[in-house]
């Protein structure tokens, strides 16, 4: 019998890739949402009472986290306890590259839930992807590049920006063979490091229009993020990431999804192609 394997974040830009590419590998994909529809199990992090259901005859987990906590450890710790009652054998954390850079606080909300992780009692691997790709086409700087002017802190700095498709990858790889990957922390990149400027330029071409990069100072970068809604302290972690890029800590390449899947990395240019829909 197959494993069966909770995904939870199953709607996001990992979650919903990993749950397509475990179904294409016949696993038992336990997909959760704090919506419930016919695909998926109702589960809120904010609601224990969905936590033990979640659970419940599940091998392994795929965790990504509560959004926009800053410290998620108070959240995550009595579902982890609740998944070892329920004899869940393993569990894949979304941490971030971020949790290793040496701008990190060691006190960080991301280092403390890595630590919860790693002492949960449960076979666990880390994943700390870079900056996702499509965070221009799903995430926080799409109505940015509708708009037609990326806010960047960041200067000339260069991220090795990772497609979320690899993330899932590594997480499928991982999840179905989980005993080989225990107990590691695993950086997650794209294939070179690539700078907004040269990100705006792969933009303008697949949009059809021009897409510019605006110089962004980091209170302004803060502001821009509080008066959007993000909390304050979850604000202050986005920025830092931002000043690691400029500082140059978020430039290495990793050769995690070459040996884990199989397969190089998908560059910038691949995604900014299959994403254009989004721009247009
Ligand atoms: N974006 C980046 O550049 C980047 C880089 C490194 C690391 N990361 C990490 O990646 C993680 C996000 O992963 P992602 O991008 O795949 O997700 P995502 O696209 O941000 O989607 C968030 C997912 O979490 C679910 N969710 C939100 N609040 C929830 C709650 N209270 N209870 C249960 N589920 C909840 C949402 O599902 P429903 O709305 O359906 O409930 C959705 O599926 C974050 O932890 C972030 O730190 C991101």
């Amino acid at each position: 019998m197959s494993d069966t394997i909770l995904v939870t974040g199953a709607t996001g830009k990992t979650g919903r890739r990993l749950a397509a590419a475990l179904k294409e590998k016949n696993v038992d994909v336990r997909a959760a949402s704090r919506r419930p529809s016919a695909d998926h199990l109702v589960f809120d992090w904010q609601d224990p009472s969905t936590h033990a259901a979640a659970v419940e005859g599940v091998d392994a987990i795929y965790l990504v986290p509560p959004a926009m906590v800053e410290d998620p450890a108070p959240l995550v710790a009595p579902f982890l306890a609740a998944a070892r009652r329920a004899g869940v054998r393993g569990v894949v954390l979304v941490s971030s590259m971020g949790a290793g850079f040496p701008s990190e606080p060691p006190g960080s909300g991301r280092r403390k839930l890595e630590a919860l992780v790693a002492d949960s009692g449960l076979g666990w691997t880390i994943l700390r992807p870079s900056s996702f790709m499509q965070n221009f086409s799903e995430g926080f700087l799409l109505p940015a590049v509708r708009g037609g002017a990326i806010p960047n802190p960041a200067g000339d700095g260069k991220a090795a920006m990772v497609d979320a498709i690899d993330i899932a990858a590594v997480a499928a790889a991982v999840l179905t063979d989980g005993a080989r990957h225990a107990g590691q922390v695993h950086d997650v990149t794209g294939p070179s490091p690539i700078s907004f400027a040269e990100i705006a330029g792969v933009i303008t071409e697949e949009a059809g229009r021009p897409v510019a990069v605006r110089p962004t100072t980091s209170p302004q970068f803060l502001a821009m993020l509080e008066g959007a809604g993000v909390p304050s302290d979850y604000a202050a972690m986005l920025l830092r990431d931002q000043e690691a890029i400029r500082d140059g800590a978020a430039a290495a390449v990793a050769d995690t999804v070459q040996r884990l899947a199989g397969r190089p990395a998908r560059p910038f240019a691949d995604y900014a192609a299959e994403a254009a829909g989004a721009w247009r």
